[in-house]
């Protein structure tokens, strides 16, 4: 029978943008929805390929605003293959990937090539996010117009900030121009220093360089009040400090143009985690502590921290969660922890770690689809909202899990080359079964999901 066809019966369709929450069906055809909700007799040809998802989520694949594909120049840590196999694995159908890469993605042909790279390797969505200044150094404006032409979806100097106010207020009236966002990854270095972790007791006690919750929060400020003079794009990246959901809120309620992301180690564990035994306190530190995996910029932060940035998302102050996906070789990991590279590998633990907000109550299933589609879609713009409904005649990309299934995390079962996760071996509830990219199924967990 037709490939072109695919039934997904039975599931529970949840599609935040259009307020569905209900058992219902699909059925795809020729890559695209075709129709939601009962699917007769009459229009199931025989022998169409169908996924019983009785007991499990349906919902638009994830959008993943933020992520390290590592192409061109680490290929040792990620591939554009290896790192969308990952998100295919995670539920995520569109990635948009850093241009800290080498050479760093500041003009037309770095884009080209990530296409072609894409075209010949990718099983998910790739869109690559251009930098905001040449070869990311803060000195000069990248060419801004030519990398959207070339289909930039954002703007970044992410891993660094844009440091120069001028710099960045020029890029931000650019942003207005183009409709694209600029994503500042907001840390003060002259307040971060060389630290390594957040500043706090847990730092002190052991003995590690703090970074200061200002350090976020003074140039977000600074940012805020650029777009405000500007009215361009701000899009704020991975927030980490109760101060800076106040800042935000403060914002918004301004009517400033600016969105932001949360990531999923940010809201679910904290500092305390840099001690060992899994942020669980044991009066000191354990033979577990300076757990390198731990390391990622900017850093976890107090329990408070979590509390207020869950909040912040709960209630849609914080647009969407964005991954963060940083794999690195295991040799940048096995060093000391001042020397350890930042990062952690997300993509394949993302969905497990974020419905702890659900089964603790703290957020509901489909406000945590929405932050996961719709929230990331919005501050992309227009062009992806398709990609975040399963509306009739958008393009069928798509993910079924199961929310309630537990699963151990085994980075050696991770398709990204990144196993740098805290979460070894830790149990999460939630479990990815089916992602699917232009009705093509592009990763299935259980020979079940398919008859
Ligand atoms: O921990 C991080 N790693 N934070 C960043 O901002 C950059 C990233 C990387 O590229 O490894």
């Amino acid at each position: 029978m037709s490939s072109d066809l695919l039934l997904i019966k039975n599931g529970r369709v949840v599609d935040p943008g259009r307020n569905i929450d209900q058992v219902s069906s699909i059925l795809v055809r020729d890559g695209r929805i075709s129709v939601v909700g009962e699917v007769t007799a009459d229009v199931i040809p025989e022998g169409c390929p169908t996924i019983d998802a009785a007991g499990l989520v349906v919902s638009p694949g994830f959008i993943d605003i933020h992520c390290h594909l590592r192409e061109p120049g680490f290929e040792y840590k990620e591939t554009i293959a290896t790192g969308t196999k990952a998100g295919a694995r995670g539920g995520f159908t569109s990635l948009c990937c850093m241009p800290n890469t080498e050479p760093p993605i500041d003009n037309a042909a770095v884009v080209d090539l990530i296409r072609r790279r894409t075209r010949e390797d990718a099983i998910v969505r790739v869109h690559p996010i251009g930098c905001v200044t040449k070869g990311r150094k803060g000195k000069a404006l990248a060419e801004m117009e030519e990398l959207a032409s070339a289909g930039v979806v954002a703007f970044s100097d992410d891993g660094d900030p844009v440091y120069d106010s001028n710099i960045m207020r020029l890029a931000l009236t650019y942003s207005a121009d183009l409709g694209i966002p600029i994503t500042n990854h907001c840390e003060d270095h002259s307040l971060a220093k060389n630290g390594v972790m957040a500043e706090g007791w847990v730092a002190t006690r052991l003995g590690l360089p703090g970074i200061p919750a200002a350090a976020e929060e003074a140039m977000m400020a600074r940012d805020i009040s650029l777009a405000e003079l500007t009215g361009g794009r701000l899009h704020l990246a991975h927030l980490t400090t109760a101060g800076a959901v106040v800042l935000l809120r403060q914002a918004r309620e301004r009517g400033v143009n600016v969105t932001a992301e949360v990531c999923p180690h940010h809201l679910t564990i904290t500092d305390k985690w840099v001690l060992g035994n899994m942020g669980v306190e044991s009066g000191g530190a354990s033979t577990q502590a300076y757990d390198t995996s731990t390391k990622v910029y900017p850093p976890l932060r107090s329990g408070r921290d979590v509390e207020v940035l869950i909040e912040g998302l709960a209630e849609g102050v914080i647009d969407c969660i964005a991954t963060d996906h940083a794999p690195h070789e295991l040799v940048s990991k096995q060093v000391t922890f001042n020397e350890a590279a930042f990062g952690i590998s997300v993509l394949e633990t993302a969905l497990g770690s974020s419905l702890q907000l659900v089964h603790s109550g703290k957020m509901s299933l489909s406000a945590l689809v929405e932050r996961l589609t719709v929230g990331p879609a919005r501050v992309l713009g227009p062009a992806f909202n398709e990609f975040a409904a399963l509306e009739p005649g958008t393009p069928a990309d798509i993910v079924i899990f199961d929310p309630d299934a537990e699963w151990e995390v085994d980075p050696s079962e991770f398709e990204s080359k990144g196993k740098n996760t805290p979460l070894r071996g830790t149990t999460l509830k939630g479990k990815v079964l089916t992602t699917i990219v232009d009705g093509e199924i592009v990763y299935s967990a259980s020979p079940r999901s398919k008859s």
